[in-house]
């Protein structure tokens, strides 16, 4: 499975690195090119492609980690390509804290924003309800860090929930953008709940 990861922030370089180091074959864009991707991970020993977008858009699973304000502008010149899949990590700030505003998407949510924008790929929302510091810090002995996946397609989800196992998160498997994808944007009951499970079997 290629994955691609549009964004060099701190979200977009933890998955790549994270994702490289499983051993998957990671490229990396942000809107500069590659030489700009390649001096966003100078000095990590991961084996990452820096890649244009557009190369990204065409892995097997892509994840949109880049601003919200960004979002409209990139999906409307590329979108993924038919059936991939596309994780929006995205949460829809129109400027960030301390002086947050939040975009009024009218009781939409930015994954069905995206799902419309990027109608040949299956969208799935994850990796959005905690910052990325707290997200993968250290857990007591025998817990995994809960993260929520919501999405229209169960197959997608469960190929989402079986990378987030992979980087040792609990995944909990939602239901639709709709409904479950709601709940995980800013303000919804999802955001910010940090929860640690036991890790099955033990
Ligand atoms: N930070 C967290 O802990 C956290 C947690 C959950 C969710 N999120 C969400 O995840 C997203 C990314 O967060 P972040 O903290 O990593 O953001 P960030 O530090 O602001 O980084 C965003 C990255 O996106 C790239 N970018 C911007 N526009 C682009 C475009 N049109 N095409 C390609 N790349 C573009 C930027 O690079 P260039 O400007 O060089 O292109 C930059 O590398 C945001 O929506 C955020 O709300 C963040």
């Amino acid at each position: 499975m290629k994955i691609g990861v549009i964004g060099t922030g701190m979200v977009g370089k933890t998955l790549a690195t994270k994702f490289a180091e499983l051993g998957y074959q990671v490229l990396l864009a942000n809107s500069r090119g590659t030489e700009a991707v390649a001096r966003s991970i100078e000095g990590s020993i991961a084996s990452i492609t820096p890649s244009e977008t557009s190369d990204a858009m065409g892995c097997d699973v892509v994840f949109l980690s880049i601003p919200w304000t960004g979002v409209k502008d990139l999906l409307e010149t590329e979108t993924p390509q038919q059936g991939r899949i596309l994780v929006d990590t995205t949460n829809i700030f129109l400027t960030y804290p301390p002086n947050a505003t939040i975009d009024d998407l009218k009781g939409g949510s930015g994954s069905e924003t995206i799902a419309e924008l990027a109608p040949h790929a299956r969208v799935v929302k994850a990796f959005n309800t905690l910052p990325f510091n707290t997200m993968f810090a250290p857990t007591p002995p025998k817990m995994r860090r809960v993260l929520f996946v919501a999405g229209d397609n169960e197959s997608v989800i469960s190929t989402v929930a079986s990378l987030i196992s992979e980087l040792d998160l609990q995944p909990v498997m939602l239901g639709s953008l709709a409904t479950a994808g709601r709940q995980m944007e800013l303000g919804g009951a999802l955001s910010a709940l940090e929860l640690l499970a036991p890790v099955k079997g033990d």
